[in-house]
């Protein structure tokens, strides 16, 4: 029989963020800002990063633990190389339910078939605007909406459900929620805003930037009238609703207004094979060192259930009460994925 793996809040693992590479091609304000994120980053090279090998391993004894549930990230996933063969293996392991990969598109057109050969269903797109000069100034001028919506059609016509991810950040783009509403309703991709985080330590957050699900959703209502529907499963991170008037959905994630650490199921696996407990941590646990040392299936399966049940975190939570400690630096966004 399966194990349940719990943590110290009750919490069960279910869900395995993998980040395949810490690189991206776009620089976005909010998660690898250029001025930090330059030409002399030091990025993780080829042989420190996790082999597809090492990452079938290890999925495979998350879900010995109850694991269900995987999503590939990055960085931007695309740039690794071969990325459907991962995806390939990944879907032949028993026990796996769902796979989905987040990327910002840029390439989707290029893989679309591939991946959808693989075995993928689902993509998560991101995309903070239609608006060109605005989506520019948001990654970094990296890359353009059309080749983005390009990349979501392509997906779309070789098969696999698209949704899209909005970072809203007050005064940058708040502009775009309504137009990204229209767009994505007509286009039946179900779009989620996500409420600005201060995930890293380099994005400069404050507060006042963060559009509220509350504004959000009183926003779209008062145009585009829409209704709470229920969740699809237990601990979705996004609040689902629908437009009254059309059978679409769309979702609001709000990590900093109405959290949602008390059903959060999600370990991340970081490119350089770290696994973290939350997206807010600053240190991971080395299973790479495990991998390289040796050690078989049982002892690394061990050292993930007593990393878990250890588990106390709930940084979103805590956040707004201040009774977060300001201690050492958090994992950057773009290390362990969203
Ligand atoms: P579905 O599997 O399609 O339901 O998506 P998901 O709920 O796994 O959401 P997705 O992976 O698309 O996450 C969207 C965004 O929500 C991420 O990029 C993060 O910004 C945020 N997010 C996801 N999980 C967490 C979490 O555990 N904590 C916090 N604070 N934010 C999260
Ligand atoms: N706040 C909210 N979401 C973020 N993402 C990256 N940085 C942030 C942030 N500071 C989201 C991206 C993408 C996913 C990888 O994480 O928009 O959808
Ligand atoms: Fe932007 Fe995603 Fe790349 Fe971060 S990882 S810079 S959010 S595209
Ligand atoms: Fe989970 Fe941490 Fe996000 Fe809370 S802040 S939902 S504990 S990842």
């Amino acid at each position: 029989m399966e194990d349940v793996v719990l943590d110290k809040l009750q919490r069960p693992l279910r869900d395995l963020r993998i980040s395949v590479t810490d690189r991206c091609n776009f620089r976005c304000r909010y998660c690898m800002p250029e001025e930090i994120f330059g030409p002399d980053y030091a990025f993780l090279s080829d042989d420190n990063i996790l082999s597809f090998d090492e990452i079938e391993r290890l999925s495979r004894i998350f879900v010995s633990l109850g694991v269900k549930k995987l999503r590939i990230t990055g960085g931007e996933p695309l740039l690794r190389k071969d990325l459907p063969a991962l995806i390939k293996r990944l879907k032949l392991i028993d026990g796996v339910e769902d796979i989905a990969l987040t990327t910002n598109g840029s390439l989707l057109k290029k893989f679309a078939g591939d991946l959808y050969n693989s075995g993928l269903s689902r993509v998560t797109v991101s995309l903070d605007s239609l608006d060109e000069e605005r989506f520019a100034y948001m990654n970094g001028n990296r890359s353009r909406v059309k080749t983005v919506l390009e990349g979501m059609q392509a997906a779309s016509e070789a098969g696999m459900k698209v949704k899209v991810n909005m970072v809203v950040q007050k005064g940058k783009n708040d502009q775009d929620i309504i137009p990204m509403a229209q767009y994505f309703k007509e286009k039946r991709y179900t779009l989620r805003f996500i409420e600005y985080m201060d995930v890293g330590n380099s994005n400069d957050w404050r507060l006042d930037e963060v559009v509220s699900k509350q504004e959000i959703i009183e926003s779209i209502n008062e145009r585009m009238p829409i209704e709470r529907i229920p969740a699809n499963y237990n601990g979705e991170v996004a609040a689902r609703y629908r437009y009254t008037d059309r059978d679409q959905e769309m979702g609001i994630i709000s990590s900093v207004t109405d959290s949602f650490c008390s059903s959060c199921t999600r370990a991340r696996l970081s490119a350089e094979g770290k696994l973290y407990t939350c997206l807010f941590a600053s240190k991971g646990y080395d299973l790479r060192e495990l991998l390289h040392s040796g050690q078989n299936d049982q002892t690394i399966a061990a050292a993930i259930s007593a990393v878990w049940n250890h588990r106390s975190d709930r940084y979103s939570d805590e956040r707004l009460s201040h009774t977060h400690p300001k201690v050492s630096p958090k994992v950057e966004m773009s290390h362990i994925g969203g």
